[in-house]
């Protein structure tokens, strides 16, 4: 049932132009097109439903498709997969429809590549709010989101008793205790250690020891358990009973058989280990991708420590348990039957309560839930810490305590635990003779790159600023202290505490940025993408002008003259105080998009009109806080976060080493492997920071597809346990440890987030391929191989297998998927959620990873800044400093810009690349900036690299190529030659 959900013809007022005018322009185009344009407009808007069974699902009507994408998008509506990476200008240039360029800003809205862009932005936003709006589930607060309190929608509510800090908590008192919870003083001045008080009302969200949260409603949680009828339904029948299980089907022969890279003969790859001698010729072959290089691999795992992780101390539950491989079949492919591993931890175990609303019961939460046991924010703290024992891993410079130590450039070693102290020592056997990091965890070379470049950027910033208070003693630094907020702060007077906590505000929000406008965009790589991300940061309104609104935020209102900006902040604060959750949540979300969410709220204009005066107060609790919106649950991150953030394959197994005086050339080849752990201390010293940045810049990363898992990643040594092979393969424990959790498989998954439902393992192969051609021989090789493991069963249509979702004709879905009854159908219910998405080959073009990993980064990457105040209305000087604010608005000091900064007509200064990118002007990225000045060595190399994970010596072409060619000067570079 349609409800009375806003129309997204409201919705979209931001693409008024776009909505209302299209018929303009349809003299000049294609009769059918036209016609269908005409049809769509005449139709409406689809309004965003009430009823999560009929919601968007990425499918729009024939007549959109037409209008949006001409034949091509009309051609692929059949298939389960979006529509909108089939619109005009959502490709490469073979995606732009030629001789119907632009050449006025309507027109960029009307002409048909225009309408392709504006329509998968709309498609997105749909998404976006639905997402919103249907797939939060917090462990802790659920009945209340669904009941509502005193009359208010739950969806509205912004304070929930369960986020207060309990009395062990040592700040108890300090937040009011037993009382009124309102944190301040110190503890808002800087991110705290566990994360607490980031919301100033809601002190424990988001801090170290919550539940992780779900996107998926609970009872979907843990089918294995067959806890429901349409679970049972789901994955069980006559022939087999109930199909799968903790071990079933067997994870190691998933792994062996799905997961393993193929090698070529003789290539010396020797599972992943290389040769002895690194300087020989051994290789091993991975499916590499030509957009997307390796220190984009492990930027992401470098990410995934500071948002999440379920090991404490590096420890999962004690006691060992086995992983299959008990099949002959499975043994013969390599797999070790002795193979142990430890079990999951979990926290609540026991039966969730029932609760009763409009006749309809509810779980209050999952079967199990498991805490996240770092902070969920956004705030480094893989590099600061986020408990007790985790800071002591953390080590300061004795001779500046504003900084962090890195003697000789690099980070010094954490230090052993001598026998007396192995009780409470923070550094466990595995992790000795590393170097010193809060999250030791997994340690590899690629994390050694990034906690070092991070910890040289932190004290760069502390450079920048002791030179500040060296010239201007006596001027304001811009920070201030909550306890005493008249008083001015000089930089003299900054103590090494502030000075310190300041540089981490700055260094999280830089990594951020680095992840939103620069990563993001690359591993999606097309102009949607690219408009949506740059929108989630700067506003919609802004892109084109990427520094100069940021930097009229820091003028605090007075300067910013994009009037579509500062109304959409306006209205996005105005929305997002509402009890009306239509009101608070979506048009708050659609809003926000146009202002941007970064620094959103963070101004209080005050007179006649709105930009006349700044009245942001410290003091007001309401303005520190009233940049963040929870969309009535609290944040923390789901357990299907970390689910589809298991990217392995991207981790190749040799990397290629390079020598920045001669870039051109590859030397010897270092097994990743032999980085591991300890490993990566004597690698990085070896090669130097510099080199392993050039080598990993230039080499192409795994893609995310089946048989893609890197080979030592099956064979991984784990000498502290205690098991007969003291060795595990992570490839099938990301399948074992999904399952554990009680993550959906993959195709209710997918119908839980909005996505359509696939009926058979075909559905796997991409139909944009010609039929005959070798990579749709290929795939569907792998989809024989997919069903050899799931199999197939007959199936009973009397059985519902969801309630989530219905058929396009409004019946429930069923066990036959729309065959016959008694039919042979395919297991495809049972298919583990990695397989799955592994198995995606339909992917809207330059996505890295798969539509169905992306929805749930939609809804997540979205909630990180929407709920994080330093990241809106607590970005600001009195936080961050002066110096801190302008560094992450202009990423870095302006003066070290490797071009000539161009002036805009307002006066406000930009570093811009000195040329156009896929069509946009842009600032030269943070992360190069940031490379810079930390790693001068490399930029003469970096000069003309525009995003720091394109492979660097690849040639970006006019408009998102994917083409591997050499840009000028690198045709020489060995890793060009076909
Ligand atoms: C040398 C490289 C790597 C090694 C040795 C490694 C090792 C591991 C191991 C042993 C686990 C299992 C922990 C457990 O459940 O007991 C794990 C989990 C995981 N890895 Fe990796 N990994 C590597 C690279 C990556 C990369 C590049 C990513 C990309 C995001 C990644 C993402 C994850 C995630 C999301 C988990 C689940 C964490 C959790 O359960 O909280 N890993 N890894």
């Amino acid at each position: 049932m349609k409800g009375r959900g806003m129309t997204a013809k409201h919705l979209f007022v931001l693409f008024f132009v776009t909505s209302l005018c299209v018929c303009h322009s349809f003299a000049e185009e294609q009769k059918s097109e036209n016609m269908a344009c005409i049809d769509m407009v005449k139709a409406g808007f689809r309004p965003i439903d009430d009823n999560r069974q009929t919601r968007f699902l990425g499918k729009v009507a024939s007549d959109t498709a037409l209008c949006r994408g001409g034949e091509k998008a009309t051609a692929f509506r059949y298939t389960p997969w979006v529509d909108w990476s089939n619109y005009w200008a959502s490709g490469d240039s073979a995606s732009l429809k030629e001789g119907e360029e632009a050449i006025t800003i309507l027109g960029e809205h009307l002409k048909p590549n225009g309408r392709g862009i504006d329509g998968s932005l709309m498609d997105l936003e749909y998404q976006r709010v639905e997402l919103i709006k249907f797939n939060l589930f917090d462990n802790y607060t659920y009945e209340e989101f669904i009941k509502g309190r005193s009359g208010k929608d739950g969806s509205t509510i912004k304070q929930w008793d369960a986020m207060r800090l309990d009395a062990t908590s040592p700040y108890y008192d300090q937040v009011g205790g037993a009382g009124i919870q309102l944190c301040g003083g110190e503890l808002i001045r800087y991110r705290t250690l566990t994360g607490i008080c980031n919301d100033l009302i809601n002190p424990k969200m988001g801090s170290t020891g919550t539940d992780f949260a779900r996107n998926v409603d609970f009872e979907s949680t843990f089918p294995r358990l067959g806890k429901t009828e349409v679970a049972r339904n789901r994955h069980s029948d006559a022939e087999h009973g109930m199909r799968i299980d903790l071990l079933t089907p067997d994870p190691q022969l998933i792994s062996r058989k799905l997961f393993t890279r193929r090698q070529s003969a003789d290539n010396g790859c020797n599972d992943g280990m290389g040769a002895s001698d690194p300087s020989s010729s051994a290789e091993c072959d991975y499916l590499k991708a030509p957009f997307f290089n390796v220190l984009a691999a492990f930027w992401i795992q470098f990410m995934t420590h500071d948002w999440f992780s379920h090991l404490q101390e590096g420890r999962n539950a004690r006691g060992y348990t086995d992983v299959g491989c008990k099949s002959e079949e499975a043994q013969a492919l390599g797999c070790r039957p002795e193979d142990q591993i430890e079990p999951s931890l979990f926290d609540q175990t026991s039966e969730p309560g029932r609760f009763q609303h409009n006749n309809k019961q509810y779980l209050n939460r999952a079967f199990k839930t498991t805490q996240n046991t770092v902070t969920a924010w956004w705030d480094a703290s893989q590099i600061y810490g986020y408990d007790d024992i985790s800071l002591q891993r953390v080590l300061r410079d004795p001779e500046d305590n504003a900084k962090l130590a890195m003697p000789s450039g690099y980070l010094p070693l954490l230090a052993s635990c001598s026998e007396s102290t192995l009780g409470d020592c923070p550094v466990q056997p595995q992790w000795q003779g590393q170097e010193a990091a809060a999250f030791p965890d997994n340690w590899n070379i690629g994390l050694s790159f990034y906690h070092n470049l991070f910890v040289r950027e932190h004290n760069y910033f502390v450079d920048q600023f002791r030179a500040l208070q060296g010239s201007s003693p006596d001027a304001d630094s811009g920070l201030r202290n909550p306890s005493a907020p008249e008083k001015v702060i000089t930089y003299q007077q900054v103590t090494d505490e502030e000075l310190y906590q300041a540089a981490r505000l700055v260094v999280s929000a830089m990594i951020a940025k680095i992840h939103t406008i620069e990563w993001t965009t690359q591993l999606l790589y097309n102009d949607p993408m690219y408009r949506a991300m740059n929108s989630n940061w700067f506003g919609l309104f802004n892109l084109e002008e990427g520094s100069r609104v940021s930097a009229a935020i820091r003028k605090i209102t007075q300067n910013d003259e994009n009037f579509f900006s500062r109304a959409s902040d306006w209205l996005a604060g105005l929305f997002g105080g509402s009890d009306k959750a239509e009101t608070a949540n979506s048009w708050y979300s659609v809003f926000a998009s146009g202002a941007g969410i970064f620094g959103l709220q963070n101004t209080r204009p005050e007179g006649m009109l709105w930009w006349e005066k700044d009245a942001w107060d410290i003091t007001n609790p309401e303005h520190v806080n009233g940049g963040v919106n929870h969309f009535g649950s609290p944040f923390n991150f789901p357990e299907e976060f970390t689910s589809v953030y298991r990217l392995h394959p991207l981790v190749p197994d040799l990397i290629e080493m390079r020598d920045y005086h001669s870039a051109n050339e590859i030397g010897d080849k270092v097994a990743v492997l032999d980085t591991v752990r300890a490993g990566a201390t004597a690698q990085m010293r070896r090669y130097g920071l510099e080199n392993w940045a050039l080598a990993m810049g230039r080499q192409r990363l795994g893609v995310l597809h089946l048989q893609n898992h890197p080979r030592f990643l099956q064979n991984l040594p784990m000498p502290h346990l205690d098991t007969p092979s003291q060795k595990i393969d992570v490839v099938a424990l990301d399948i074992i440890r999904d399952r554990e959790r009680g993550v959906p498989r993959f195709n209710e998954f997918r119908r839980q987030i909005g996505l359509k439902t696939l009926t058979s393992f075909d559905d796997f192969v991409d139909r944009r391929l010609d039929p005959g051609s070798p990579a749709r021989m290929a795939q569907e090789q792998v989809v024989n191989d997919i069903r050899s493991i799931y199999g197939t069963h007959t199936c009973d249509a009397s059985k519902v297998i969801s309630d989530v979702q219905l058929n396009d004709d409004g019946s429930p879905i069923n066990d036959c998927h729309g065959a016959p009854d008694g039919s042979v159908v395919d297991n495809i219910e049972d298919v583990d959620l990695a397989v799955g998405w592994l198995a995606e080959y339909t992917r809207p073009h330059g996505f890295a990873i798969s539509e169905t990993q992306f929805h749930i980064f939609i809804i997540n990457a979205s909630r990180r800044l929407f709920s994080d105040r330093f990241f809106t209305s607590s970005y600001r000087p009195e936080f961050y400093s002066s110096l801190g604010y302008d560094w992450v608005m202009n990423n870095g000091p302006l003066s070290e810009c490797p071009y000539e900064l161009e002036t805009s007509n307002d006066g406000i200064q930009q570093c811009n690349e000195p040329r156009q990118s896929n069509g946009h002007t842009i600032a030269v990225s943070p992360l190069k900036r940031l490379l810079m000045r930390n790693v001068p060595e490399l930029r003469e190399e970096l000069m003309p690299v525009v995003n720091v994970f394109d492979p660097w010596a690849r040639d970006r072409g006019e408009y998102y190529s994917l083409e591997w060619t050499p840009r000028k000067g690198a045709e020489l570079d060995p890793a060009f030659r076909p």
